[in-house]
């Protein structure tokens, strides 16, 4: 079946998350992709299938990377998109959010995509407005475009993802990328481990399902994917790591530790990168970098998120 035709089959009006989407499901999100990486590598990269509709990128938390990924692929696909970007004071925030859904409710808008800093901000919004909530990026909880255009980047340099070792290292704790990926990648079929120090894991991560390592080499062992996350010390209400410095020492993947790793292992990082925080600049732009790939990928798959989810609006 082709992408069109099994795009089809894609039954929800939101993507607020990962969790409850079928192998089947992230599959045909990541078929749709593909053809969008064609699109977007013509010189004619405008398509009408949004023609007529209006999304707006309401982002609470600021965001340079995700929220001009939203807009380039909301245009490509012809769409007229807006950018709000609201300063959200912490006592006001769930009042804040919900006056806002409102008012631009009423705008009638068909598409709101959505960053917020508080966990299931995103879902709270989506059951006040009468359009589609695209997820990008709530607090701690999820991400699901990210962990897609990473499956897509995957898919496409190991031609599968069923499998396949992830190793995802770093500040788990803090991040949505991390949990979002665990979901789909376990979907998918891939054993995923975590690599972190007891102080960046949460404490329930033995109900994911993954396995988890507290030493880098031990848990790069025969990875087939190295994934690497942001320290995000503005998240931190304590103090989780001695030194940044430190950090780096036994958490930072340099050249060495990533020889533990399959020779052939990519290397993938979110974005914003802390070079010689957890990442060392030579790995980050070295030949098994995979950083900048991810970025292209990323408007594809939010482009396939928007199409499918605009299935669902009504026409009228
Ligand atoms: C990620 C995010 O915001 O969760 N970045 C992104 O989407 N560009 C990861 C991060 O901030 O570290």
């Amino acid at each position: 079946m082709s992408a069109s035709q099994t795009s089809l089959t894609f039954q929800h009006r939101h993507l607020l998350g990962i969790e409850g989407l079928t192998a089947a499901e992230l599959t045909m999100l990541l078929d749709m992709a593909e053809d969008a990486v064609a699109v977007s590598r013509q010189v004619e990269k405008k398509r009408a299938t949004l023609r007529g509709r209006t999304q707006i990128n309401l982002f609470f938390e600021p965001s340079t990377r995700t929220q001009s990924s939203f807009e380039i692929a909301g245009k490509r696909l012809g769409a007229d998109v807006m950018n709000m970007s609201v300063a959200s004071s912490s006592v006001k925030k769930g009042e804040t959010l919900i006056d806002t859904a409102m008012t631009l409710n009423a705008m009638r808008p068909d598409i709101i995509v959505v960053r917020h800093s508080q966990a299931g901000a995103v879902q709270l919004l989506s059951e006040k407005v009468a359009c589609s909530v695209v997820n990008a990026g709530d607090g701690a909880h999820e991400h699901p475009t990210q962990a897609l255009l990473d499956a897509l980047t995957i898919r496409r340099n190991k031609g599968r993802i069923e499998g396949l070792t992830v190793a995802i290292c770093g500040d788990i704790l803090h991040s949505r990328v991390a949990r979002s990926n665990i979901l789909a990648l376990q979907t998918l079929g891939a054993r995923v481990r975590c690599v972190a120090p007891t102080t960046l894991l949460p404490a329930q991560i033995g109900r994911f399902g993954v396995e988890v390592h507290h030493d880098m080499r031990a848990g790069l062992k025969e990875a087939d994917v190295v994934m690497m996350l942001r320290l995000q010390r503005e998240r931190m209400t304590a103090s989780f790591i001695p030194s940044t410095k430190e950090y780096f020492r036994y958490w930072g993947l340099d050249r060495e530790k990533l020889a533990c790793a399959k020779p052939d292992a990519l290397v993938m990082h979110p974005g914003p990168m802390n070079r010689g925080v957890e990442i060392s600049s030579e790995v980050a732009d070295g030949p098994q970098s995979r950083i900048r790939e991810q970025v292209e990928m990323g408007v594809a798959v939010r482009m396939a998120v928007l199409e499918a989810v605009a299935r669902r609006l009504p026409e009228c």
